[in-house]
């Protein structure tokens, strides 16, 4: 491993290449990220870079975000394959008729969307900023929300909103966390916190002491007395909650299926190997039709505008 860790950062170097990472991706992965972030933070970093080239490692529709924010910049995605079941649970031609159906309506879409319904959104939000997102439009405003019903759903719940009509999506990783699995563990460690990404089910966002994005729960997990934590999102969180807070300690929490954690196969597409290839080959990247980018950027910028 250390020799494909060091070709790389030949090839950054040699081919002036930054690389961006999620939070989700391989502890090895991350270890070879210029910058490691939530969506949020990922999508202002490739927006204000100062790069000619970005290799995005994480799921398509981050790579597709970086590149309608810089059009300008070449992004390299290292496998074109690894999509995300919410951005798939959403084809721009359904959403389309979908908001035919209600003309007075808002779009809000979730950044986990493809470049095409991001065309079709006012403003979309990460779950960072759903909240402020949501509660930046007029109360009596009818939302469209998608493609996440438990985010929207969450977000209906903290604000009291009425007026939000579902696009009836979910993330197969985060609906598969099993309410009974985590209060087992409390069991055993009954003064552990529990934090949980807004995309799990009602349920399981129940029994959060804190729900937040992958940023938010690090900062969370930081800041908190407490010394142990049950994680319930990805579980490529934990490389960096142990690197952050080593005197801490971080249990995954299982899936409905039994499974000790619940991985996002996508997110671990991306490997050493199809970093080096993509950067040897300068490929695939990102190419976007102009209309659909600029369309999809205003609805960028509208978030990035909230915070
Ligand atoms: P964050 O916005 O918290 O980084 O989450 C992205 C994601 O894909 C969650 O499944
Ligand atoms: Fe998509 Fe879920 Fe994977 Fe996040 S964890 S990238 S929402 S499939």
């Amino acid at each position: 491993m250390e020799n494909k860790l060091a070709r790389i950062e030949e090839l950054k170097r040699e081919k002036g290449v930054v690389i961006l990472a999620h939070y989700y991706c391989r502890p090895e992965v991350q270890k070879v990220a210029d910058f490691l972030g939530d969506s949020l933070a990922l999508s202002v970093k490739a927006r204000d870079i100062e790069a000619k080239t970005i290799l995005f490692a994480g799921v398509h529709f981050m790579g597709e975000t970086a590149k309608v924010l810089s059009p300008e910049k070449k992004v390299l995605i290292p496998n074109p394959e690894a999509t995300c079941s919410l951005a798939e649970s959403c084809k721009a031609e359904e959403f389309a008729k979908f908001k035919a159906q209600y003309p007075d309506a808002l779009v809000v879409a979730y950044v986990n969307t493809t470049v095409g319904v991001k065309a079709l959104t006012d403003i979309c939000c990460t779950s960072s900023n759903a909240l402020q997102v949501v509660q930046s439009i007029p109360a009596d405003k009818p939302i469209i929300f998608a493609p996440d019903k438990n985010l929207g759903s969450y977000i209906q719940k903290v604000t009291g909103r009425q007026n939000m009509i579902m696009w009836n999506g979910a993330c197969h990783v985060h609906e598969k966390f099993s309410k009974e699995g985590i209060l087992e563990i409390k069991k055993s460690y009954p003064k552990a916190k529990v934090v949980v990404h807004p995309e799990c089910r009602g349920e399981v966002a129940e029994l959060a002491d804190y729900c937040g994005s992958t940023a938010g729960i690090l900062s969370y997990c930081g800041e908190s007395e407490c010394d142990t934590f049950i994680v319930v999102t990805e579980p490529g969180i934990l490389a960096e909650m142990e690197k952050k807070y080593p005197s801490k300690k971080f249990l995954p929490a299982p899936s409905v299926e039994g499974k000790a954690c619940n991985e996002c196969e996508y997110m671990k597409m991306i490997t050493l190997d199809s970093i080096i290839a993509c950067l040897e080959n300068e490929s695939p990247t990102i190419e976007l039709d102009e209309e659909t980018r600029l369309k999809a950027s205003k609805s960028i910028e509208a978030m990035v505008k909230v915070g």
